[in-house]
């Protein structure tokens, strides 16, 4: 029988990044995966494919709304769906394959097949059982769907059918105005969907800072979607093709519904261990159903940990990645950390809109004084040259210390924009220090230093 120092179940983003660093600190590793390919959802069903799709919609975008103004004349591009979803296929694969390769080079075992945890020390894939001293649980989530809603993948999908729909719909309705929602939704709506957002909240990006909550709906409803806020879906049913969708109004109770071609359900996303064998064990889960760690990532049984989607936090392939990094030097003996405070979240529509860091709801609900520096990209040159004057580079900073609380930007590149404030922020900087360091001209990062300069005398080009 195979042993192992640690096995990991799930290479989801956080479990292949826990096995290449227990690899790469000396601890014989493997991982176990059912699915044909490496990289779990975000890979094979989700972030990449997803930002494929982005990418590939935007630049039809940009082609019939920008080109002629620049000079660049002819016909606007028709759409090949079956090559846009060829590409994306490809893209999936060239990453897949990544981790394949990354896995070989690091001497880590592929197990596969889907595991469960017979007993502590004991990993079992099909008919074979492995010895290990660690176990960490990296099985990620799934879509939560609503009661009343029956998905087919087909009419009625998640954010997986989505990447693969047969044709591109006339009409869509998306319900739930979240993260996947509105990455979903602004790509159908390019292809040329007529796409209406249905959402439970008053406002769309629940915990995003309001300010910027509302320009985001602003610039995506000037794309064409359509929103209906302050609206609990009831139930869809499906006939002869078309979906129709029933939504009761939380003003009035008043009850509507609208038909589509296609309903894409985000209305959350769940933690995923069905199989795993966890209540026999006797593992503690929290009352949401995610698995109970400290702050060290152990669960209550000994020699069982738990990462990512899993467990507590946010749902986020970079905060699974961390925790990988961390649970596999705490499996090795050292002392694996990730700051909470500092886990950017990005959303990948365009503009792209990304944040790290209190929010001024957060900040007035602690009753935290501090002061705003805002800087719109209609002043930063670069912006305006490239069509993207839309949004702008908000930074919180300590009213008395300067230090940086939190920022938030709606705009081009927000989602790598975003990373020099966490960089500040980890550093414990405060507004000036990024304000006295010299940015590159012209770039869109000189928006952030401006933001910072808001926070201060105030800034140069606004
Ligand atoms: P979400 O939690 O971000 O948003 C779900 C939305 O559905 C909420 O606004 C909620 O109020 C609404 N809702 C719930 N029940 C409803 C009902 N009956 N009627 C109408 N609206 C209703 O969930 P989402 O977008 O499905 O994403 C799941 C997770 O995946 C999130 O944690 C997200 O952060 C993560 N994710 C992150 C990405 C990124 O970082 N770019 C990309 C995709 C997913």
């Amino acid at each position: 029988m195979s042993s192992y120092d640690v096995i990991i179940i799930g290479s989801g983003p956080g479990g292949y990044v826990c096995a290449i660093r227990c690899a790469q600190l000396g601890l014989k590793t493997a991982v176990v995966e059912g699915r044909e390919t490496l990289g779990g959802t975000c890979l094979n069903i989700g972030c990449i494919p997803s930002k494929a799709l982005l990418h590939a919609s935007h630049q039809l975008h940009e082609a019939e709304h920008n080109f002629a103004k620049m000079g660049l004349k002819g016909k606007a591009p028709t759409v090949d769906w079956k090559q846009m979803l060829a590409y994306k296929d490809d893209v999936i694969g060239q990453n897949t394959k990544g981790i394949e390769f990354l896995f070989k080079k690091n001497k880590i075992d592929w197990l596969k097949g889907w595991g469960s945890i017979p007993a502590p020390g004991k990993v079992q894939v099909g008919d074979t059982t492995y010895e290990t001293k660690n176990i960490i649980i990296a099985t990620g989530s799934t879509p939560s769907t609503l009661p009343g809603i029956e998905v087919d993948e087909k009419i009625v999908v998640t954010s997986e059918g989505a990447l693969s729909l047969p044709k591109i719909p006339k009409t869509m309705v998306v319900i739930g105005a979240g993260v996947i929602g509105l990455e979903l939704g602004s790509v159908y709506a390019r292809l040329g969907a007529e796409v209406q957002v249905i959402e439970f909240l008053d406002h769309i990006t629940p915990g995003m800072d309001a300010e910027v909550s509302k320009n985001f709906q602003r610039l995506l409803a000037k794309q064409g979607l359509g929103f209906t806020l302050g609206a609990a879906v009831q139930s869809v049913e499906t006939h002869k093709g078309k979906a129709k969708v029933t939504y009761k109004l939380r003003k009035d109770d008043s009850t509507h519904s609208v038909e589509a071609d296609t309903v894409l359900v985000a209305t959350g996303r769940k933690p995923y261990v069905d199989g795993l064998g966890l209540e026999a064990l006797g593992v503690k889960m929290t009352d949401r159903g995610q698995i109970a760690t400290d702050s060290h990532y152990a669960t209550n049984i000994k020699g069982i940990y738990a990462i990512g989607d899993a467990i507590t936090g946010p749902m986020l392939a970079h905060k699974a990645e961390d925790e990988g990094m961390a649970a596999a030097e705490v499996v090795a003996g050292k002392h694996g950390h990730v700051n909470y405070g500092v886990i950017p979240g990005v959303i990948y529509t365009h503009p792209e809109v990304a944040n790290v860091g209190e929010t001024e709801e957060t900040l007035k609900k602690s009753g935290r004084s501090y002061k705003v520096g805002k800087f719109s990209f209609m002043g930063n040159g670069r912006a305006k040259a490239n069509f993207a004057g839309d949004g702008f580079v908000k930074i919180l900073a300590d009213k008395e210390t300067d230090r940086i609380l939190g920022a938030h930007i709606i705009g081009p590149m927000a989602g790598d924009l975003i990373h020099e404030i966490c960089v500040a922020m980890e550093f414990g900087a405060s507004a000036q220090d990024l304000a006295m360091t010299c940015h590159a001209h012209p770039t869109y990062s000189e928006a952030v230093r401006e933001a910072a300069l808001a926070c201060g005398d105030g800034p140069i080009h606004s």
